[in-house]
């Protein structure tokens, strides 16, 4: 059975941190509030000419160093993106040429914070169905430019941020033993697209857009569907969630995080939670907190790691990986 195998991962953050107490001088708010409220401290902020390509391509160009592999090898190139750096072409060109691969396809896909995980769900069928041997996809985001920096109900929230992972396409025995995706579900229902999402936009004000959000909907919501989306996920591989060794969830807030273990009955230091140093890096989120926990020695080859995501849309879905 064909399966898409993580050969490896890069990630990249910007320098320049920012911190709660920065927020303190502009708005009526207070590093207690926000690490209380979501358990963030601080966020990594892209530099003015920073684009989000730049960061993409900075964690790619990792991964690709990291597996060993020849660039021009890379067949398919995914961006999981909100904030590409221009409205055409697809970012994700941009990077493929800045990655130096010449050859294969390449593009955008926006699914909000569910990003990463619809790209995964795509880039595996195209390497299950046998069209793709080596797929590179990307999670990167610089909300920093979509942010209303006067609302604090949005701004403290979000960071920016990119990582990657590369998969190959490998021949394995077809049983929940072996490496590579065993499942990749995603959904959506546009009637709570008013929930979450920008003011403006390309084709309604020629704009960007800044973000708004209902964050107390959508903390029920990700609480309610993010578990589900596991259990969909893990149902369909016939494994029970004891496999489970780490849970690599859309970093948005630390509290989501609690919940959604709390429901599967998953113990907190199961979790693998980047909240406090990068806050929510949208389609970056899960990719990052992957390429952190394998290296630092959690997530260890042969693991089995289930990655839920909830966002606009709304948008979810899970990918499990044994990696
Ligand atoms: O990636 C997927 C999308 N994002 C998420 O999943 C985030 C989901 N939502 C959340 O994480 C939480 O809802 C928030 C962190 C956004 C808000 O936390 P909350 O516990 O739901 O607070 P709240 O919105 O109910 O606000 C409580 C109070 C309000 O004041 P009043 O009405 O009680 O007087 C807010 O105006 O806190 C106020 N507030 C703040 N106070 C200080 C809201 N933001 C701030 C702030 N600093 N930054």
């Amino acid at each position: 059975m064909l399966r898409s195998v993580v050969l490896s991962t890069g990630a990249y953050l910007p320098a320049r941190v920012m911190t709660n107490a920065e927020f303190e001088k502009t708005l009526d708010t207070s590093d207690d509030w926000i690490e209380g409220r979501t358990g963030i401290t601080q966020r990594h902020i892209a530099a003015r000419d920073e684009l989000t390509s730049d960061l993409a391509t900075k964690a790619g160009k990792q991964a690709i160093e990291s597996a060993g592999v020849p660039a021009d090898s890379i067949d398919l190139v995914i961006l999981a993106t909100t904030t590409p750096d221009e409205t055409m072409p697809a970012t994700a060109v941009k990077i493929q040429q800045q990655l130096g691969i010449t050859r294969g396809a390449a593009f955008d896909l926006n699914a909000a914070c569910s990003g990463f995980v619809y790209a995964m769900a795509v880039a595996n069928n195209f390497i299950i169905s046998g069209q793709v041997k080596r797929a590179l996809v990307i999670g990167a985001e610089t909300y920093s430019r979509i942010l209303d920096w006067n609302d604090r109900g949005t701004c403290i929230l979000f960071g920016d941020g990119a990582a990657a992972l590369l998969l190959e396409r490998q021949e394995q025995k077809g049983t929940n033993d072996d490496r590579g995706v065993l499942f990749a579900g995603i959904h959506s229902d546009g009637q709570y697209a008013s929930l979450l999402g920008t003011q403006g936009g390309v084709s309604s004000t020629r704009t960007a857009g800044t973000v708004f959000m209902a964050g107390k909907e959508i903390f029920r919501h990700a609480v309610a569907r993010m578990p589900d989306a596991v259990e969909e996920a893990m149902s369909a591989t016939g494994l029970p969630l004891s496999a489970i060794d780490w849970l690599a969830p859309h970093q948005a807030n630390q509290r989501i995080l609690d919940g959604v273990a709390q429901k599967l009955h998953i113990s907190p230091d199961k979790v693998i939670s980047t909240v406090a140093g990068h806050a929510n890096t949208s389609a970056a989120s899960i990719p990052l907190a992957l390429h952190v926990a394998s290296h630092d020695g959690r997530l260890k080859r042969g693991q089995l790691v289930a990655c839920p995501a909830l966002g606009a849309g709304l948008t979810w879905g899970c990918t499990v990986v044994r990696w």
